[in-house]
């Protein structure tokens, strides 16, 4: 009984501390992108969208890059109602992120034409649902390609330039699938876990140089990439992921953007993504050793919530396969 007590008091007093460094996140000095320069690659609608025209109204100049013209066009329109100064650059630039050669040729270009990228946010990416068995190769193809050629490619054209000036924040949207593994979302899943190990190496190649990578693991988010996801959702895919809640994207931008400036390695939105970020944290970087005394409290009794969350979504899958 005594140690049951002790128990419930010590992981008590653990989750409210957590609570209460949760919450001290939020507050932070915002303002350092001011005058700086920042790409978002992805940035012509959704998650990206909303990161650039938070980094317009902080200040910093802002370029967006995606593929489909139309689209990048109504965003810079909609960016340049939030410029604050005559001298603010805001421009966008049609290139595939996935095209090695061209994505170094536009961002050499850019750099010359306004100046060092001091902050890279990469937003590309697409989740294609379906069971393995009923996806294309096609399919399969574009989502290994986007989600994680897209996201490497950009880096690796600038990482040299960043480490030569000894400055740089670099931003990966993953997703909470880079986590765990959901059913319908096995490819989807596995570029994200792919980008995740990417994120985590290159994290220990460029600390030296103060440059910082923060992977972002947002919640379902209310964009039009969302909309398409839900296109062809397989029931199961759908029932285990509605108890999450859907986002709106200027949030979720707000919580990335802040814990990128922050220098944070995750960055993730609510108290639920916070609890699965720590069960799964394995060998990810950390930013202070309260943070990982924290963590190693957690994991244990957060582990044994999962068995039940992980129950009932086998239940879910296991309720429509009959
Ligand atoms: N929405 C969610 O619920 C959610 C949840 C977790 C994680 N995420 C992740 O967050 C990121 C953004 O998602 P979102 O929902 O905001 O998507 P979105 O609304 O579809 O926006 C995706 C952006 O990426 C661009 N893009 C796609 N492929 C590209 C390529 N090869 N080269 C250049 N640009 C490309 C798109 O423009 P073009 O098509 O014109 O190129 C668009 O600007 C993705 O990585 C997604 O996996 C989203």
């Amino acid at each position: 009984m005594i140690v049951l007590v002790s128990l419930i008091l010590l992981f008590g007093g653990v989750g409210l501390l957590s609570l209460f460094l949760f919450k001290k996140c939020s507050i932070n000095n915002i303002n350092s992108i001011k005058s700086k320069y920042v790409v978002v690659t992805g940035g012509s609608s959704g998650i990206g969208k909303s990161l650039a025209k938070l980094c317009v109204q902080l200040g910093a100049d802002v370029t967006i890059i995606a593929r489909n013209e139309e689209k990048l066009e109504n965003a810079l329109k909609e960016l340049l109602q939030y410029k604050s100064g005559e001298f603010q650059q805001i421009t966008a630039v049609s290139c595939d992120t996935s095209n090695y050669p061209l994505i170094k040729s536009e961002l050499e270009k850019l750099e010359a034409n306004t100046g060092p990228i001091y902050m890279l946010i990469n937003c590309v990416g697409a989740a294609i649902c379906g069971k393995l068995e009923d996806m294309s190769i096609e399919d399969i193809e574009s989502q290994i390609s986007m989600n994680f050629f897209g996201i490497v490619y950009p880096i690796k054209a600038i990482i040299s330039k960043l480490k030569q000036r000894k400055e740089g924040i670099i931003v990966l949207t993953a997703s909470q699938a880079a986590l765990l593994g959901i059913f319908g979302l096995s490819i989807y899943s596995g570029s994200k876990f792919a980008l995740r190990g990417f994120a985590e190496a290159l994290d220990m190649e460029v600390r030296p140089y103060n440059i910082s990578i923060t992977v972002a693991l947002p919640p379902d988010t209310d964009t039009p990439g969302f909309e398409k996801e839900n296109i062809g959702k397989p029931k199961e895919t759908a029932l285990i992921c509605e108890t999450a809640g859907l986002y709106d994207p200027d949030v979720v931008a707000r919580a990335i953007l802040k814990d990128a400036l922050k220098r944070k390695f995750f960055s993730f939105l609510g108290f639920e993504s916070y609890l699965m970020a720590t069960l799964c944290i394995g060998m990810a970087p950390f930013s202070s050793f309260l943070e990982v005394i924290i963590q190693s409290l957690l994991i244990g009794p957060i582990r044994l919530i999962s068995a039940f969350y992980l129950t009932k979504f086998h239940c879910i899958v296991k309720r429509l396969a009959e």
